[in-house]
């Protein structure tokens, strides 16, 4: 989980059935209580519907954090797993293997063919980003230029490299060498550039930060800065690659190509997987030795990330996303028409944004009361991260409900 904008709990006058009871007091016992869980144990998934201890069924509009990009249990997916897992679970880098290769290859295909590192979350990926961009130059140009509400993990580089306070507290002092730019701001970039300066990282989409695209001309502008300044341009698309926006990765919808990406959430559609993706001459600086990850690209990952990929060719989801995008935006827009609480709608495929000027926890509350899952970020951003498979009535049930909640919450505020 990312955020600490999450989870209420649940109804605190619905009661708790057995099964659900004992797993929380295991939980309460044993596990470190780091996460806000809602009241519910969930214990089977299948496409965009996911059940509970208790046998309830729920409408999932946020599966797995944004990692379940083809839904609960994706049957090409489970059964790469299943072969592979049957087959060799795990080597280290020292070899090669057949899945991580095909992996990179179609990764490389699909983006600005280049190559790519592999680790095991978003976090991590960033983390090998950031020391791409420092040994370029041996250290001499550290600094990196990061904006405000973007979002890029909790390890301590990628944690220092976010530029929102309230995620800083207590862990001073920061990892030297962030500066942070209002977000869309091309003047203060210009400003921030100094002969330390090596590279700029950004989300093409803020996705933690409210799903907010770039504004017009900011990518480009970045762009730009980075080639007339020799920077690296570093996109974060932990959230909105891999296929979630309707193109293969966010950065496809602006026409401007990074020198440097990172992958993880969907990028093995449920199993844990990460990668930063670079160009072959810069991959270079990678050196053996100055980085690696025991996990990164184990067979069960490189299986699971290469069925996925093949999942979303196979079954067109590309346009698919396109449809049930239209559909989301259609609804949510028309609810937008009829309700004051509602601030604005952005989708981008299946990252969608609903703005309220209300409680967005207490939404969260009402949708979970509807058996409905989402996600609130910001405060006040209820944030979906549909499957790309979601079907037409899932849609229209997921709308509806949402509506719903929101019109109830708004009537008591
Ligand atoms: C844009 C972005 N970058 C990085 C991360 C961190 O990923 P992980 O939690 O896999 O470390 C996230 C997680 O939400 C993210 O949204």
């Amino acid at each position: 989980m990312a955020t600490i904008d999450a989870a209420p709990d649940r109804n605190a006058s619905a009661s708790i059935g057995d099964k659900t009871r004992a797993v929380i007091d295991t939980f309460d016992r044993y596990v470190v209580p780091n996460y806000r869980r809602f009241q519910v144990c969930l214990v089977r998934g299948e496409g965009s519907r996911v059940w509970d201890a208790e046998g309830a069924e729920y409408l999932d509009l946020f599966p797995g954090w944004g990692c379940n990009l083809l839904g609960h249990c994706p049957e090409p997916v489970v059964r790469a797993v299943q072969e592979q897992v049957a087959r060799l679970i795990h080597v280290p880098n020292t070899w090669y293997t057949e899945p991580q290769g095909e992996w990179a290859r179609l990764l490389s295909e699909r983006s600005f063919g280049g190559q790519a590192f592999f680790c095991s979350s978003g976090t991590e990926a960033n983390e090998a980003a950031i020391k791409l961009v420092r040994l370029r130059t041996d250290g001499k140009r550290y600094k990196i230029i990061t904006f405000q509400g973007g979002f890029h993990g909790r390890t301590m580089g990628s944690v220092s490299a976010t530029a929102q306070p309230k995620y800083h507290e207590g862990l001073g002092p920061m990892v030297a060498g962030f500066q942070y730019a209002p977000h869309g701001d091309l003047e203060a970039v210009e400003k921030l550039v100094d002969e330390h300066t090596g590279g700029i990282l950004v989300e093409p989409i803020l996705g933690e930060g409210g799903v907010v695209p770039a504004p017009a001309g900011f990518l480009q502008g970045l762009r730009r800065i980075a080639d007339e300044r020799d920077l690296l341009l570093v996109f974060d698309e932990v959230q909105c690659g891999c296929g979630r926006t309707g193109r293969w990765f966010g950065h496809q919808h602006f026409g401007v190509v990074p020198d440097v990406m990172t992958l993880a959430k969907s990028l093995c559609a449920g199993i844990a997987g990460g990668a930063m993706l670079t160009t072959v001459e810069l991959a270079k600086h990678l050196r053996p030795g100055m980085h690696a990850a025991t996990f990164g690209g184990n067979p069960v990952a490189a299986a699971a990330g290469v069925a996925a990929i093949r999942m979303i060719d196979d079954e067109g989801l590309l346009g698919h996303v396109d449809r049930a995008a239209a559909l989301f935006r259609e609804r949510l827009t028309a609810f937008k028409d009829r309700c004051d609480a509602v601030v604005d709608v952005r989708v981008i495929g299946m990252m969608i944004g609903v703005e309220l000027s209300i409680d967005g926890a207490a939404v969260v509350q009402a949708c979970l009361d509807r058996n409905l899952l989402v996600n609130c970020t910001q405060g006040r951003v209820i944030r979906l991260l549909p499957a790309m498979n979601i079907s037409e009535a899932d849609v229209v049930e997921g709308c509806d409900k949402l509506s719903d909640a929101i019109l109830e919450v708004a009537s008591r505020a």
